[in-house]
């Protein structure tokens, strides 16, 4: 009983490791213009830039080296070194002052998935990206992949905080255990991103319908808000940002007790207008060369993202 944009979501979710058109995709050459309005640019200097434009019009940005299911060590160690790279060019911008621009990392980018000891291969590359970040006076956010991953990334988190307490994690609320991992991470110091999640996962631990992932999501916004860690809520969703303004009223937040995150290129009308009042809002920058899994989980959360892309390709 799928309704057409889910049918849409779940084909295109489907064909996102269909090599041959990943290979149309990457080459056509209306890509990279169109791949702008989601993705900063290849180079370190384009993150450092566009964070700057954000940071200017009063949005905080946390960072995002793109690359997933990294295969081997080299790889691994490449994309570590990238972040270094990027968190000693954000600290020469001046831009990670009081935490304005920070990181996001994926642990199957670090080596997670790199055999038996992917798990300390990912760790260890996660450690020196902290070490990095701390010495640059900002923080990290974990985050978060398909359902396998929840529990080794929710390790590696317990791992990290133990030096680096203000390492965050993204929580996803279509998957059925999240809000048991709310309560777990509601404490003190806590920094909890949740997110609706974008990934196809299955009945047996995913909720499939979107009116039941957005109830799990203000189930657990109301545990994160009474709870005594920073929430970040990201999601574009009109319904769930005024929801989240009202409960945060209810338990009488500080508006910079909690932070809303939007994907960049995605309502950038609705994040000045939630900074302009006040909020904090930051924006999630992804850069770098490997933007097809990330553009594919884009376009198959809304048919219109995918429609300015096919517009793109038609009109070239
Ligand atoms: P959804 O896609 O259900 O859209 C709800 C409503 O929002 C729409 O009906 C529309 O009104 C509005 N809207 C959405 N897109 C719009 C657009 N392009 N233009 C205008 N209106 C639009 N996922 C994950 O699995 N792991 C992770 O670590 C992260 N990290 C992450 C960080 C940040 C900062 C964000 C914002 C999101 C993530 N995600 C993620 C992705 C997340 O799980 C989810 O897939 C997307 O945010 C889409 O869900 P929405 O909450 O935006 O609502």
């Amino acid at each position: 009983d799928l309704n057409p944009s889910a049918l849409m979501r779940q084909t295109l979710l489907g064909v996102s490791r269909n090599t041959a058109l990943r290979q149309v995709i990457e080459q056509a050459p209306v890509s990279r213009d169109v791949v702008k309005r989601f993705v900063a640019g290849d180079a370190t200097a384009d993150a450092v830039r566009v964070a700057g434009e954000l940071v200017d019009t009063r949005r905080q940005v946390t960072i995002d080296y793109l690359g997933e299911d990294t295969t081997d060590p080299s790889q691994a160690s490449a994309t570590r070194d990238a972040y270094l790279e990027l968190l000693s060019a954000l600290s020469e911008a001046g831009l990670t002052q009081d935490g304005a621009a920070e990181v996001s990392l994926k642990l199957s980018a670090l080596g997670q998935f790199l055999g038996r000891d992917g798990h300390a291969i990912a760790l260890d590359n996660a450690r020196q990206v902290c070490q990095a970040a701390a010495n640059a006076g900002t923080t990290v956010t974990l985050d978060m992949e398909d359902h396998t991953t929840t529990d080794p990334t929710l390790a590696a988190l317990a791992e990290l905080r133990q030096d680096w307490p203000w390492v965050g994690v993204a929580l996803q609320a279509y998957l059925h255990r999240t809000e048991q991992d709310c309560r777990d991470l509601a404490g003190e110091g806590s920094r909890v991103r949740l997110c609706k999640g974008a990934y196809k996962q299955p009945e047996s631990v995913a909720y499939q319908d979107k009116e039941d992932v957005d109830k799990s999501y203000v189930r657990c916004l109301k545990i994160l808000l009474q709870g005594e860690g920073y929430p970040m809520i990201a999601t574009h969703d009109p319904r769930l940002v005024e929801i989240a303004t009202v409960l945060a009223d209810k338990e009488q937040r500080e508006a910079d007790s909690y932070e809303f995150q939007m994907l960049l290129g995605i309502r950038p009308d609705e994040q000045r207008r939630l900074a302009g009042a006040g909020a904090k809002m930051r924006v999630y920058l992804p850069y770098g060369e490997d933007w097809y899994g990330y553009l594919v989980r884009r376009m198959a959360e809304r048919p219109a993202n995918l429609t300015f892309f096919l517009r793109g390709l038609a009109t070239k």
